[in-house]
């Protein structure tokens, strides 16, 4: 699928979000899935895929680590669209080691050990939530960091060998948030208090005004390394 990717990004670029999820929804029905961290982005894409093709698998990785409110807005999204989103944790036993072994909060004591807490919550727990797939839908878009001003529509996931597809790629903020309230979106009250962008509660705080969108994400860090292994580029 590879040599796929350019000619999948010439068809679809462009084109209108929903018109290009609905493509691939049917294209690769039962082997597609949406990741959602519950952030505005992934709430908007839950929304269109409920409303083209609600048996879409939909899941989320619990790091263990979320905020109560992120914790609340899964809740009330499963209500609201009467759709189970499933849940990945990470292995009991990794978590217990890495803790117990390097501190609770090893993530401020280096970015390595920030980096293995990303692999042990998230990216461990990504590979089982990915058996059976061919496509991941996730919400990034351009505009949210200098770390993603290159990520396209389409992508060639090369550490998991699946296509990655970014339907908001082009996105302004402004389109999010004209969605949802157009939409009645659910989502997460703390966007309303200074965190466009949320991730673990220990590793998300507050920007402010004129700060980068991702500023409060591992904020002790260089903007550089600010990924969390998720979305690594090869180039
Ligand atoms: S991160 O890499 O810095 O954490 P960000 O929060 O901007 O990423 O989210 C970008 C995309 O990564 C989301 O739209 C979603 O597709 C995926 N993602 C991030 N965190 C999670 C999570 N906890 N569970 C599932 N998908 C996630
Ligand atoms: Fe661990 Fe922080 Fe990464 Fe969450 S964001 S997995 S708490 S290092």
């Amino acid at each position: 699928m590879r040599d796929k990717v350019e000619e999948l990004n010439r068809i679809h670029l462009g084109k209108p979000a929903e018109e290009v999820l609905g493509w691939f929804l049917s294209e690769f029905k039962g082997r597609i899935a949406l990741s959602s961290s519950m952030g505005v982005e992934d709430q908007v894409l839950t929304d269109m895929i409920m409303k083209i093709a609600p048996d879409t698998r939909i899941f989320t990785l619990d790091t263990g680590r979320l905020f109560y409110e992120t914790y609340e807005l899964i809740e009330r999204t499963t209500l609201r669209y009467k759709k189970k989103i499933e849940i990945y944790f990470p292995d009991p036993a990794d978590v217990e080691k890495m803790v117990t072994e390097k501190g609770i909060n090893l993530f401020y004591q280096s970015i390595e050990n920030r980096k293995e807490c990303c692999r042990v919550r998230k990216l461990v727990p990504l590979k089982r939530a990915f058996q059976g797939l061919d496509v991941w839908i996730c919400g990034l878009r351009r505009s949210q960091s200098a770390t993603r001003t290159e990520n396209q529509l389409i992508e060639w996931d090369e550490a998991n060998g699946l296509l990655k597809l970014n339907p908001l790629i082009e996105w302004s903020e402004k389109q999010v948030w004209d969605y949802v309230k157009q939409h009645g979106v659910p989502y997460n009250p703390l966007h309303d208090k200074g965190y466009p962008s949320i991730g673990c509660q220990p590793c998300t705080r507050a920007i402010e005004p004129g700060e980068d969108i991702r500023a409060g994400r591992w904020w002790w860090e260089k903007p550089e390394t600010k990924e969390c292994g998720l979305h690594n580029r090869k180039k």
